[in-house]
């Protein structure tokens, strides 16, 4: 195989990151744009010892969930990567993905994955944006990172963003760097970014959660979590490093809410040895957990735990360190970023007997 070789391949799977996958002489193809089950005519663009890129030329058998993309700028802007999918085979695609990686990286054999929960709107569901201001352009980083992708109007975003974004295209000196447009004044803590889809996450965590005295609500930024479930616990204690949120969360806490601030590694042993609780939940950044983290848990006596992830790959690897003390018992993606290749996953792990 060669840079520039056109071939043809049939797509077999679409990897987590949105890139189609085939196998050509020996090698792993990946395919940006493809869709399992088709077959296309692909120029390559990279190739690798094990694996190499193509581009496609020319869908030849096009699947039955391939639709026309809404967003001119797609392809090119380094946003999203599913517009040419039908949205129910995009729930699918991902559920797949968060099953692959707990086989491939966590190593656990049949893992409960249950079907990926929509997000209520398909489109016009981002509550914030970051664009990249390089005056005169405003934009988004393309599919070639190099590139900025001048950007009018973007069709995730509500459409109080896109005012936001016209108003600063609309201003005459622009400060280089970037710039987050939001549909409303909030603090600058974390914010879930679907607001739609954060409640279905809500819903499916409280219903891991279950019952109980007390609830750990750990990386709990302003409190979204722990203000879902104040209802089923008697006691929620969130723990996060950044005072703007923890600050947030106190502003409208009642009594049976506290908020620590501080590093979970560093709160959570003490947190843990005094209040017992019956749940401990997670819902760390990209990165995951610490490794302290996890031998905390290790070593504690936590019935269950509930761990919310936006990274399927470090899920996957957290739940695998934990599994010699902790099952897998559910897993719920729930799609937080339709159109991109994002995952949200909502899991929860019993201690073992
Ligand atoms: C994905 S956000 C989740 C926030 C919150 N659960 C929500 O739904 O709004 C991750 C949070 O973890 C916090 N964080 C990251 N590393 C941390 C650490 N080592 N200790 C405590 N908080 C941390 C961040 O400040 C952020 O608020």
């Amino acid at each position: 195989m060669r840079k520039g070789e056109e071939i043809e391949l049939e797509i077999t799977d679409v990897a987590y990151g949105g890139d189609g996958i085939a196998r050509h002489e020996g090698r792993v193809v990946f395919v940006p744009f493809a869709i399992s089950g088709e077959k296309v005519a692909a120029r390559v663009t990279e190739v690798h010892r094990s694996y190499a890129r193509a581009e496609i030329k020319n869908v030849t058998v096009p699947s039955p969930d391939r639709v026309v993309p809404p967003c001119p700028l797609f392809t090119r802007c380094g946003g999203c990567a599913y517009q040419h999918i039908a949205y129910p085979r995009q729930l699918e695609i991902k559920k797949r993905q968060v099953a692959e990686a707990f086989r491939r990286i966590g190593k656990i054999s049949d893992p409960p994955v249950e079907a990926a929960r929509p997000s209520p709107k398909d489109y016009h569901y981002r509550n914030r944006i970051t664009v990249h201001v390089q005056p005169p352009e405003i934009g988004f980083r393309g599919t070639d990172p190099r590139r900025l992708v001048e950007v009018k109007e973007c069709l995730l975003a509500e459409e109080r963003v896109n005012a936001a974004l016209a108003a600063l295209r609309a201003k005459k000196r622009l400060r280089p760097g970037p710039a987050t447009l939001r549909s409303e004044a909030e603090h600058t803590g974390f914010r879930q970014v679907n607001d739609g889809a954060a409640q279905v996450l809500a819903g499916a965590v409280t219903e891991l959660a279950g019952r109980g005295e007390i609830l750990v609500d750990a990386y709990c930024g302003a409190g979204f979590f722990a203000k879902h479930l104040l209802g089923n616990f008697s006691r929620v204690i969130g723990i996060d490093w950044d005072e703007r949120s923890t600050n947030h969360a106190r502003t409208n806490a009642g009594a049976n809410e506290v908020y620590f601030t501080g590093d979970t590694a560093a709160l959570l042993p003490a947190i843990l040895a005094e209040h017992r609780p019956q749940v401990v939940l997670l819902d760390p950044p990209a990165q995951g957990i610490a490794p302290e983290v996890i031998a905390t848990l290790v070593s504690s006596s936590v019935p269950r735990i509930v761990y919310v992830s936006c990274d399927p790959a470090t899920l996957a690897r957290d739940i695998g360190k934990l599994a010699a003390h902790y099952e897998l018992k559910r897993a719920v993606p729930v799609d937080m970023f339709p159109q991109t290749a994002s995952i949200e996953t909502a899991a929860l792990l019993e201690q073992k007997s």
